[in-house]
């Protein structure tokens, strides 16, 4: 399958009619723990994604499944409260379709969360990092197939997919917050397996400091269309064999937990300079 231009417009034109003139400047696609912000929008406007022409629901636990238009921190944002994976089934084009379409919207960055294990054994569970690149090397592109030219090229530059002076608000937020921000690189796996002890060696190997299931694919169709983003990593358990134990999503939502405060300062701090 493969989404035409027309399929994106009729999406867009569907929520258009929903939230009338409202722009939601910023797109927010929430990880495990952060779903939350979906629920504290001002004056909110929530569309289950089965209602949306095209789009599908999401399968994972904890995922809400709907995308939630309002307020946020004074900022005209659309939340994306569950996001689709890979591994739940979707194609890439499914997991990124999204992003285009509240491009089509009017939205001109995109601020991505999630949990990841930590690959970098100098740093610590519950930490948060700041994403300045990511590594995606298995799997296809979700740009594979007839390029959608109205959205941007067909060999599009990935240099700074992270926009650099979006990373520059979020480590002067963290320092004004007095919170400890790492900075690395993310490494995608498509999952839902964790990654074997060796894969992580990989990763590290390559230069990876987390690795997780999410992010790349829609970080690349946002860089495709010339949007901003701004992406942060919850490093919710240290990545498989670093410590002699099994991994575990309750460990993985725990730490969620524990950070959710933290992290959605963060979060809300970046989103007023956006
Ligand atoms: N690997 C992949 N995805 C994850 C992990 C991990 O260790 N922790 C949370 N999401």
């Amino acid at each position: 399958m493969q989404f035409t231009y027309a399929d994106y417009k009729e999406s867009a034109d569907d929520l258009r009619a929903r939230i009338g003139d409202f722009v939601p400047k910023t797109l927010m696609v929430l990880g495990s723990g952060l779903g939350f912000l979906g629920d504290v929008v001002e004056d909110p406007v929530a569309v289950p994604y089965g209602d949306i022409p095209h789009f599908k629901p999401s399968t994972a636990p904890g995922h809400k499944g709907q995308l939630v238009f309002g307020t946020l921190g004074g900022q005209p944002v659309a939340v994306m409260q569950g996001r689709m994976h890979h591994y739940e089934g979707y194609s890439y084009e499914e997991v990124s379709y999204a992003v285009r379409v509240l491009k089509l919207l009017g939205a001109e960055t995109m601020l991505v969360t999630n949990a990841a294990g930590c690959v970098n054994t100098a740093w610590n569970v519950g930490e948060l990092m700041l994403i300045t690149d990511h590594i995606k090397i298995f799997m296809e592109s979700p740009l594979r197939g007839a390029n959608v030219d109205e959205f941007g090229p067909r060999f599009p530059d990935a240099t700074h997919l992270y926009t650099p002076a979006l990373r520059e608000v979020a480590r002067r937020k963290a320092g004004e917050l007095g919170i400890t921000l790492r900075e690395g690189v993310y490494m995608y796996f498509p999952g839902p397996q964790y990654e074997t002890p060796a894969e992580v060696r990989l990763a590290r190997t390559l230069g990876a400091d987390a690795v997780g299931m999410s992010t790349a694919p829609e970080v690349i169709v946002a860089g495709h269309c010339g949007m901003k983003v701004l992406g942060f990593t919850l490093l919710s358990n240290m990545a498989a064999g670093i410590l002699d134990q099994p991994l575990t999503e309750g460990e993985v939502l725990a730490a969620a937990a524990v950070a959710k405060d933290k992290f959605s300062a963060l979060v809300l701090a970046c989103l007023n300079e956006l």
